[in-house]
């Protein structure tokens, strides 16, 4: 199947993300075909529908699962036109105590956050590496930032992810790709659901792909959606031990 248009086209992995709908819409708004890529087709073909009808651009619906590495290079190689920008929004957050007692929820963090990441954009890295042009967006944390008691094996994907896109943006400058790390704070989700969380420190899937938009275009490198989290994370890295050891952070 070939496109109907000439619009550039958008691949969003983990596209039943909330964060990852609202970027659907924003790049779609903007001009763009969206692939949405996924484990969950009966909830992504309906987001299909709906963006076609919204918004009158090509809608594609994918199956995607991050951890099945071995069809990721089959999946990249049939896409029927190759994007101009790929959205990693997977990923999977367990509740730290079980996670603590069953290393198979470490697991699926570590393969999901990190592995699967690694995975599929070494992949997209190459191809845009060759053709010279294109962006990449990562989806990590703040939780990234410092190993804190309280979350550190989710954390702890978090920071492996944050240090690959370091890396990889630093060999991509050569060939003119923007990738970019998001650290969205607190965020609105499915996946924060039954979490108390402050208002005041918490985003909107929206505001995460207005601000995600935002950086893309200004090829920025990292981005906090919130900017409070970047002097929140500050504090907390720079916390001595002494002080941050007394904590329950
Ligand atoms: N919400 C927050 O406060 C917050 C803060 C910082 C960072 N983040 C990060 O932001 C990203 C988006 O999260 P969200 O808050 O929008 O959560 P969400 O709505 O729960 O979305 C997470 C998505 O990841 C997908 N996923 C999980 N395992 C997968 C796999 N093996 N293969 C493919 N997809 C898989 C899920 O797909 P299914 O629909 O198939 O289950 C789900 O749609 C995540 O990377 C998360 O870690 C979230």
């Amino acid at each position: 199947m070939s496109s109907t248009n000439d619009k550039p086209w958008l691949l969003i992995l983990g596209a039943n993300s909330d964060m990852a709908i609202a970027c659907a819409k924003r790049y779609a708004k903007e001009g763009f075909n969206i692939y949405l890529a996924s484990r969950n087709q009966t909830e992504c073909k309906k987001t299909a529908v709906d963006l076609r009808i919204r918004y009158s651009t090509e809608i594609l619906s994918l199956t995607f699962d991050a951890t099945d590495f071995s069809s990721h290079e089959s999946f990249y190689a049939n896409l029927p036109a190759k994007p101009k920008g790929v959205i990693v929004a997977f990923g999977m957050m367990h509740e730290q105590l079980e996670s603590q007692q069953s290393f198979k929820l470490t697991q699926n963090m570590i393969e999901v956050n990190y592995a699967g990441a690694v995975s599929i954009l070494e992949i997209i890295a190459a191809d845009f590496e060759q053709r010279l042009f294109g962006f990449i967006v990562g989806i990590s944390s703040v939780a990234g930032d410092r190993g804190r008691q309280s979350n550190y094996l989710y954390g702890s994907t978090k920071a492996a992810l944050t240090a690959y896109l370091a890396g990889l943006r630093h060999r991509l400058i050569f060939s003119d790709v923007s990738v970019l790390t998001v650290k969205p704070g607190f965020v609105a989700t499915k996946m924060t659901a039954g979490l108390d969380l402050p208002m005041k420190l918490t985003a909107q899937p929206e505001q995460v792909a207005e601000t995600i938009f935002d950086a893309v275009k200004k090829r920025k490198a990292t981005v906090y959606v919130k900017p409070i989290w970047r002097l929140i994370m500050l504090i907390i890295i720079h916390l001595p031990n002494f002080v941050f050891h007394k904590s329950k952070l």
